[in-house]
């Protein structure tokens, strides 16, 4: 594993003028983001050597190089999801790549259901804590030493300085953040109202089929993590109204240009 992820990092290094301070991921009708991006080099998946294939709906699979808010980036427009079958590692590897490259802080965004009752549909959420309950943890088996530790510790995922660090960025904007914890499941199937009782109960404010994998990976091996998502729909356990794909996908492409400018921000105001 560790070899396929240096060559895939051989072959993008050689794009790149200098080493990248970010990566970026994004998610579902968010892939926008980039475009905001002073693009220097962009890569189809399949092009990079190890790199495993996007299949969903509205999720594009290129690897972008350039300059956001004057920052070194590089960005995934599209990412990997567990419910299509790639392994937990498959999905992180773009993470890892990304490390490889020098990378300090990471960035995800993604689309997730509110559970939160005071959240509404095109809310952004500042991710403060998470629960992973998809089953799978991407450093399971040989742990790559060269990456980090056999048992990282967990206890600040998504640090509290950059958390404020958004909070002002979306106050200077004038966006209404939110904030609270992400549960992650594994999908594809949406909740049945038990499960989205029982996901409130243990205190989660949203739940999403992504993100965690990546920020487990990442601070593995070292990044910090900053992740913002959309909330696309809103469950309620007492009145669970039907969720489409159509439907996260409209309210996700609504956010991303409120997602694109409080990223800017963000960006611009990392300490480096
Ligand atoms: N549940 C899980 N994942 C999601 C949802 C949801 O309601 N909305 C967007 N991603």
């Amino acid at each position: 594993m560790e070899k396929e992820i240096l060559r895939a990092a051989r072959f993008l290094e050689e794009r790149m003028d200098a080493p990248p301070l970010i990566g970026m991921v994004t998610g579902t009708g968010l892939g926008d983001l980039v475009e905001a991006m002073e693009e220097a080099f962009r890569v189809p998946y399949e092009e990079i050597p190890h790199f495993p294939r996007s299949t969903t709906e509205g999720h594009r699979g290129n690897f972008v190089g350039g300059i956001l808010a004057g920052r070194p980036i590089v960005a995934l427009q599209g990412r990997f999801h567990l419910y299509e079958g790639y392994t937990p590692q498959d999905v992180i590897l773009p993470v890892r790549v990304m490390a490889k490259l020098g990378i300090q802080y990471l960035l995800i965004s993604s689309a997730a259901g509110g559970l939160n009752p005071l959240f509404f549909k095109g809310d952004l959420m500042v991710v403060t804590d998470h629960i992973n309950l998809t089953g799978a943890n991407p450093l399971v088996g040989p742990n790559l030493d060269a990456f980090g530790p056999r048992f990282p510790d967990m206890s600040t995922v998504y640090p509290a300085d950059l958390v404020r660090l958004v909070r002002r960025e979306a106050l200077n904007q004038g966006i209404h953040l939110r904030e609270g914890v992400y549960a992650g499941v594994l999908g594809p199937s949406l909740e049945t109202p038990a499960e989205t009782r029982f996901l409130r109960l243990i205190g989660a404010d949203a739940v999403g089929m992504s993100t965690v994998q990546e920020a487990i990976a990442a601070v593995h091996c070292g990044l910090r993590v900053i992740a913002v998502v959309a909330i696309t729909n809103v469950n309620l356990p007492d009145c669970m109204g039907q969720t489409t794909l159509e439907e996260v996908i409209e309210a996700a492409e609504r956010a991303g240009p409120v997602l694109a400018a409080l990223w800017q921000g963000v960006v611009a105001a990392l300490p480096s």
